[in-house]
């Protein structure tokens, strides 16, 4: 799919913006930097809008949605703005039985496990995606020169939800089903690819200048099994994006021994947690990608000094890739103080 004309990346307004410049191995003006969960319930103003309104509901409003991923583009000046929305919010359009559940996560109905379950997952009707397109039209034509990110849960992440019912520290119904009944995953991750494919190329489609792919539990697997079982799947979602020409990014965390075979599933760049350096996850990616992070998200917690000084790091070792965008190394915690993100952002803003 060709990009419309009005896009931001076609007409001008993004295409030269830090954060694609980083991205496309461009020279960006300033060294951008942006968080994963910078809309959330770190700002007062968030917490505000969704009172008395439930997660999945406030993503499904558009007017909502899109002023809370506003929220902290106007508090921060970050670099991006991410689209408020959730991983399973495709799911919950497709007709799956899921809710999000505070403090908990994502949670379903009834887990997923069978060849049956599988069989009788509903199709995603692409008209139900209006409300997501919405919010992302309503945003970016709010946010001028700054890029709209948007993103999605890729398969095994997702699949995972599905599988287990709910969040899991292990995976273990999931990565045992793999190897069970290899047939009926792979009928699974093809769903889910299908279903959260449908759901970022809606973002692109309304004006998203980059995506990120978010595997966010794929730490949880060998690389051999990452490689047979998921490897594919999300190389499918991403070959989609490819033809537009948007930038992707793909991230999970533990994943320092999955980083080359993550890129390989058609990343442009790779987010990287704090476990890995960023100039040894430079190494292993051949200096060749763009990396996104890694600032540890517990030095928001140890004082602007000690953050700082983490910040510097970052960003010595960030230049031995060839593009580095500032993030966190996973999302901001909702305990965080808001203002010290601010402050974090004008620091990385003046380093030279
Ligand atoms: O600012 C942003 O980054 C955009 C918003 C965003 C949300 N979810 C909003 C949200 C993004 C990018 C996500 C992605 C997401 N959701 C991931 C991948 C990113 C990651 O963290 O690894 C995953 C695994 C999920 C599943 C999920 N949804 C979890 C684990 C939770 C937290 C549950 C909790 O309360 O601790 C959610 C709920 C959720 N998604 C919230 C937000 C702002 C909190 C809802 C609330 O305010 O009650």
């Amino acid at each position: 799919l060709a990009l419309p004309a009005d896009h931001p990346l076609r007409d001008g307004r993004t295409s030269g913006s830090p954060l694609v410049a980083a991205f496309t191995g461009g020279a960006p003006t300033r060294r951008p930097v942006w968080f994963m969960r910078q809309a959330g319930r770190s700002l007062p103003e968030y917490r505000a809008a969704r009172a008395g309104v439930g997660m999945l509901e406030s993503c499904l409003r558009p007017e909502l949605a899109a002023e809370i991923t506003l929220q902290p583009v106007r508090r921060h000046d970050v670099d991006a703005a991410v689209l408020f929305s959730d991983i399973v919010v495709p799911l919950k359009l497709a007709g799956v039985d899921v809710d999000i559940v505070a403090g908990v996560g994502p949670v379903m109905g009834s887990p997923v496990r069978t060849a049956a379950d599988v069989a009788a997952l509903p199709e995603l009707d692409p008209a139900a995606l209006a409300p997501v397109a919405a919010a992302a039209a309503l945003t970016v034509a709010e946010l001028g020169g700054v890029p709209l990110v948007g993103f999605a849960g890729a398969p095994f992440t997702l699949a995972s939800y599905l599988v287990e019912g709910g969040p899991s520290r292990e995976h273990l119904h999931t990565r045992a089903l793999m190897h069970a009944d290899p047939d009926t995953w792979h009928r699974l991750a093809a769903w889910t690819a299908q279903v959260t494919g449908a759901f970022l190329q809606a973002q692109v489609q309304a004006g998203a200048s980059a995506v990120q792919l978010f595997d966010s539990w794929a730490g949880a697997l060998s690389l051999p099994d990452y490689e047979r079982f998921v490897r594919p799947h999300s190389a499918a979602v991403l070959a989609a994006i490819g033809r537009t020409g948007v930038p992707r990014v793909h991230f999970g965390v533990n994943t320092g021994e999955l980083l080359v075979a993550m890129r390989d599933a058609g990343a442009d760049v790779i987010g990287v947690d704090h476990r890995v350096p960023l100039d040894v996850a430079s190494a292993r990616l051949g200096h060749r990608t763009p990396v996104q992070g890694n600032i540890d998200p517990a030095l928001l917690f140890a004082g602007d000094t000690a953050l700082h000084e983490h910040t510097r790091d970052v960003l010595r070792r960030g230049r031995s890739a060839p593009g580095h965008v500032v993030n966190l190394g996973h999302g901001v915690p909702p305990e965080t103080d808001p203002e010290v993100l601010t402050r974090l952002v004008a620091f990385v803003h003046d380093q030279p």
